[in-house]
């Protein structure tokens, strides 16, 4: 099998993705060995032991010296658990009374859990959005009305909702893999086929209307400022010289003790668009392109595998460029136009979400480390404005 055009089937299986659920991994049927009980159990009530400001100690109590699960959804299960301690442990108070030390009950087996996956020991977006859902009627509709968030930072329905908005997405995003595959195949040598190519193509702009419809809902479930001034604290990340700790936080027990810089979670995480960037041969520049690079370390190590396989392997653009067919031409442009169509929605969600509740009197003074960077500490204007530009720029003339 020439390893530049993989199955569907084979794509599934190496890269843990799914036709039907895309980049989600469903785990909720995933039992963890009863030595992680008491972790869980502190998870679960992470809003009520933030809201009483017991998190810390309930944390300090835990014995961390545990085996580390050998299966992949029991590892994400566990990195989900010990990721969501960690943000309550940290940002209880905002950026007041920040400790600069994560201790070692969670410190060493969130790094040798988060090594085992590929991934950074902080909360982020495979296990903040990827497995943290589950169906409340598995054979109803995967919408929000059907689905829970298993666990959830403090901001009781707006935090939920904001979870799911991700996790809804996501499923959407599905089609677009098997979409992927087809292309990469219709437009290799040997195998080329430009009816088959437009048919394959022409599934992504659908399925870009669809993450649309279901980013625009988010306003139903979470408003901007509680956004700003509850929930987004809760993903911030640690270091590149951002207080509160400008140095970076301590794993107790790890990297010797030094402080460590970590990004905090975004869903510039999500291999979706990236994904797409891959396929399509939309390229980045500069500091996007090292940013976009920098956050496919917090992905599932698999997912990255995946980019990397359709990075090296898709020949679409070149062969669309050189293919004088105008159907296929068409057929591409409209993909281009509706990733940008996102990106542009993306952009001014962004605005109505951190920008305009940033610049109000009465915001929450105790984020500001966070007032004009994103979580995953870009400084999201320039940086949305240059990845809407580069996607533009892909547009092939007829
Ligand atoms: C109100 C909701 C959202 C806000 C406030 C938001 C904010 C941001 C910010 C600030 C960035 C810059 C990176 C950073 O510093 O974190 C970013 C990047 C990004 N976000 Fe969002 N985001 C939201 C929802 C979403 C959703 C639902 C998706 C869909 C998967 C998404 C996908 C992305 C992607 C892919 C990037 C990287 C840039 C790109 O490739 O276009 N975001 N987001």
């Amino acid at each position: 099998m020439d390893p530049s055009t993989l199955t569907l089937e084979q794509v599934e299986e190496r890269f843990l993705v799914s036709r039907d659920t895309g980049f989600l991994l469903d785990s909720s049927q995933v039992k963890l060995q009863t030595c992680w009980s008491p972790f869980e159990e502190v998870a679960e009530q992470l809003t009520k032991n933030v809201e009483n400001r017991i998190i810390r100690e309930k944390v300090e109590e835990l014995n961390g010296d545990k085996p580390i699960p050998d299966g992949k959804l029991e590892q994400l299960c566990l990195h989900r658990i010990l990721t969501f301690l960690t943000a309550g442990y940290i940002w209880q108070d905002g950026e007041e009374t920040v400790p600069m030390k994560l201790p070692r009950c969670l410190a060493v087996p969130l790094t040798r859990v988060s090594d085992a996956l590929g991934m950074k020991p902080i909360l982020s977006y495979p296990s903040m959005i990827l497995a943290n859902w589950q169906m409340q009627d598995t054979d109803g509709p995967f919408d929000f009305r059907n689905l829970n968030a298993m666990y959830q930072t403090p901001g009781g329905d707006g935090a939920e909702w904001f979870i799911l908005t991700h996790v809804v997405i996501e499923q959407r995003f599905a089609p677009a893999i098997e979409a992927i595959v087809n292309a990469m195949k219709y437009s290799t040598a040997g195998t080329e086929d430009n009816v088959a190519l437009v048919r394959a193509l022409e599934i992504i702009p659908g399925v870009m209307v669809d993450m649309m419809r279901t980013f625009k809902q988010i306003k139903d479930g979470v408003v901007p400022e509680q956004f700003y001034d509850e929930l987004r604290i809760f993903y911030t990340g640690w270091g590149e010289g951002k207080d509160p700790l400008p140095e970076g936080l301590i794993y107790e027990g790890v990297y010797g003790d030094q402080p460590t810089s970590m990004k905090g979670g975004s869903a510039a995480q999500s291999t979706t668009l990236q994904i797409l960037d891959a396929a399509l041969g939309i390229t980045h520049e500069g500091g996007q392109k090292e940013i976009l690079d920098e956050v496919r370390d917090y992905m599932l190590r698999e997912h990255r595998n995946f980019c990397a396989y359709v990075r090296k392997n898709s020949n679409i653009r070149h062969y669309v460029e050189r293919c004088n067919n105008t159907d296929v031409i068409k057929a591409y442009n409209k993909c281009i136009s509706a990733i940008r169509g996102f990106r542009g929605l993306h952009k001014d969600k962004v605005n109505d979400y951190i920008r305009k509740p940033s610049e109000r009197k009465d915001r929450n003074k105790h984020v500001e480390g966070i007032k004009d960077t994103g979580t995953g500490s870009t400084p999201y204007l320039t940086f949305l404005k240059e990845i809407n530009e580069d996607t533009d720029k892909c547009k092939l003339s007829n």
